[in-house]
C-alpha cells in the first residue's frame, strides 16, 4: 500500500501545476491527474503546495571550534532541519591535524549514527601533506565528491595557495568539486591583533578584522585558479559586493565557478546587529561577517539573475550564554574532564558558547543558527515579497544543490523515481519565529519575531512522515547517508 497525495499544487524548479502524486515504498511512482486511490492512504492536498524537501549543503553539526563545539548535532540539528522543511544536508568532515582524511570521516560517521534525516559529507582538508593530497580521489569510494579548503582561520584550518592549486589539479582529474571559504587569512591575522591592541575588543570589531576586501580578494584568487586548472569551484557563504564582482568576472570568462550565500547575509548588518550593546552583538559573529543593507541588495540581485546557485545556512550554533562560570569551576575541579562529561551530568549544563569572547571578539566562536529557519525565511522574504517565484525558490533551495553536489534526481525534485522527500506546504499557515518555540539547541534566534506566511505542515522523507504539524515522528538512525556522484554538472 502506498500514499496518494491528492490535488496538490506541485512545484518544481521548472513548473507549477495541480496533480496527484503516488508514493510507494520510499519513492515517487506516479504523478498525474486522478490517480486511483486503490487502497492507498490518501493525503488531501487541496489548496496546499507539494515541494521537494529542502537541501542545505552547508552545515557544521557538532563542529570543534576553538575551546568548544557547535551545539546542534545529528540528533537535534536534524529534527530542527525537518521542522523547517529541510530533509537533506551536507556536513563538513574535518581532517584532524596530523591525521588522514579517513580519520576525519570515521569521526563524522560516528556522529552521524544519530541521524534522523538524510545527509552527505564534504571533506575539509586542514593539513595538506603530500600523502593527504594523494588520498583525495579515494574519497569517491566513500561517496564524497567535494573537498573544502579554508583560505582563512590561520593556525586553525587555513591552507595556502600552493595546497589550493594542487588540490584543484587533483580534483579536476577525479571529477570532484573544490569548495572554498574565501577570505585572506594572512591579512586577517594582521588586522585582528592590531584592533585588540588598540582596545577594540567588542563584537563589532570582528567585522573590521575581516573587511569585504579580504573576501573579494580571496574569491578572485580562487576563481582565477579554477579558470587556470579547469577545476569546478564552489565558493561558500558569499556576503558582499567585492566578492560577488570577483565571482561574476569568473562566470563571464566561462570558468566553472558556482557559489552560494546564506540566509543571514540578506538580513543582518554591522551597524544594527553586530553593534548591539551588552554583548548582544556576539550573537551575530560569523565569518565572513555580516555586512550592510547595500550588500543585501547585491545578494538578492545575484540570486535573481542566477549568479548565485544556492542559499544555505552555514548552520553552526553556539549558546549566547553558555554559562562559562559554572563550566570553569567544574573544569578546575576535574582536570581530566571535558565539556562532554560535564554536559552528560545534566541536560541544563551547557558547553561554552559566545561568552568565551566577552573581553575579546577574537575568542567568540564563529557561527550562527539557521537550519530550521532557512526555508521559512526565504519563502517569506523571497516568494511572498515577490523577489523570486516559487519555482526559483525550489531551484535554489533544493534542485540546484542536488545537481551541483551529485544527488540529482534522487534528491531535489518531485519526479517519478525520485526519493519521496516531500513537503506539504500550507501557503496560508501563519508562523512567528522565536527561540521559545524553535527546535534548534540554542538560546536565541536571528529572526526572533519575524512573521512568516506559509510553512510545511507535513514533512516526508523517503515516504515516511517525519513532521506532522507540531508532532515529530523521526527516529535516531533512520537518516541515511547519501553517497554522491562525481562529474556533477556545473550550473
Ligand atoms: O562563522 C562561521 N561561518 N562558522 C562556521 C565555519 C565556517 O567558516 O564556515
Ligand atoms: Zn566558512
Ligand atoms: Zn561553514
Amino acid at each position: 500500500m502506498g500514499t496518494v497525495f491528492k490535488n496538490g499544487t506541485i512545484i518544481t524548479a521548472s513548473d507549477m501545476f495541480i496533480a496527484d502524486l503516488l508514493v510507494e515504498g520510499e519513492i515517487i511512482t506516479q504523478m498525474g491527474r486522478d490517480i486511483a486511490s486503490d487502497g492507498h492512504a490518501v493525503v488531501d492536498c487541496t489548496g496546499k503546495y507539494l515541494m521537494p524537501g529542502g537541501i542545505d549543503v552547508h552545515t557544521h553539526l557538532d563542529l570543534p571550534f576553538g575551546e568548544t563545539y557547535s551545539n546542534d548535532d545529528f540528533d537535534t540539528g536534524h529534527k530542527a532541519a525537518a521542522f523547517g522543511g529541510t530533509t537533506s544536508h551536507i556536513d563538513f568532515v574535518i581532517q584532524p591535524k596530523g591525521g588522514s582524511l579517513m580519520d576525519g570521516l570515521v569521526k563524522w560517521r560516528k556522529k552521524a549514527e544519530l541521524a534522523q534525516i538524510d545527509y552527505g559529507f564534504h571533506m575539509t582538508i586542514t593539513d595538506p601533506r603530500d600523502e593527504v593530497l594523494a588520498e583525495i580521489p579515494s574519497m569517491l569510494d566513500e561517496g564524497i565528491t567535494t573537498i573544502k579548503l579554508l583560505m582563512a582561520y590561520k593556525d586553525m584550518y587555513m591552507i595556502d595557495d600552493n595546497a589550493l592549486f594542487r588540490c584543484m589539479m587533483i580534483a579536476k582529474e577525479a571529477g570532484m568539486l573544490i569548495m572554498v571559504h574565501a577570505e585572506n587569512g594572512d591579512v586577517e591575522a594582521i588586522l585582528k591583533p592590531q584592533l585588540l591592541a588598540a582596545g577594540k575588543t567588542a563584537p563589532v570589531y570582528h567585522a573590521a578584522s575581516r573587511p569585504p576586501e579580504i573576501e573579494g580578494e580571496a574569491a578572485y584568487r580562487a576563481v582565477m585558479m579554477s579558470g587556470l586548472t579547469g577545476c569546478p569551484l564552489y565558493v561558500v557563504h558569499m556576503t558582499c559586493e567585492p566578492a560577488i564582482e570577483a565571482f561574476r568576472r569568473g562566470r563571464e570568462l566561462g570558468y566553472p565557478v558556482m557559489a552560494e550565500t546564506c540566509v543571514q547575509y540578506f538580513f543582518m548588518t554591522v551597524s544594527e546587529h553586530l553593534s548591539a550593546p551588552d554583548f548582544e552583538g556576539a550573537k551575530y559573529v560569523c565569518s565572513p561577517p555580516i555586512r550592510t543593507k547595500r550588500d543585501h541588495e547585491v545578494l538578492w540581485h545575484a540570486i535573481q539573475d542566477g549568479t548565485l546557485q544556492h542559499v544555505s545556512t552555514d548552520h553552526c550554533d553556539f549558546w549566547w550564554d553558555g554559562g562559562i562560570g559554572p563550566w570553569r569551576e567544574w573544569s578546575a575541579a576535574h582536570p581530566n574532564g571535558d565539556w562532554a562529561a560535564y554536559e552528560a551530568q545534566d541536560p541544563s549544563y551547557r558547553r561554552p558558547g559566545k561568552e568565551l569572547g566577552m573581553d575579546n571578539f577574537a575568542k567568540i566562536p564563529n557561527g550562527l543558527p539557521g537550519l530550521e529557519d532557512r526555508m521559512l525565511v526565504m519563502w517569506e522574504h523571497g516568494v511572498n515579497s515577490g523577489r523570486i517565484t516559487p519555482m526559483k525558490y525550489v531551484e535554489v533551495m533544493a534542485t540546484n544543490p542536488a545537481k551541483i553536489f551529485g544527488m540529482y534526481p534522487r534528491k531535489g525534485t518531485l519526479a517519478i523515481g525520485s526519493d519521496a522527500d516531500i513537503l506539504v506546504w500550507d501557503p496560508q499557515a501563519e508562523h512567528v519565529i522565536s527561540a521559545e518555540t524553535h527546535h534548534m539547541r540554542v538560546d536565541y534566534n536571528l529572526y526572533e519575531g519575524m512573521h512568516i506566511q506559509g510553512k510545511p505542515i507535513k514533512v516526508y522523507q523517503r515516504g515516511k512522515l517525519l513532521v506532522d504539524g507540531d508532532e515529530w515522528h523521526g527516529k535516531n538512525g533512520e537518516g541515511q547517508y547519501i553517497p554522491r556522484d562525481p562529474f556533477a554538472p556545473v550550473l
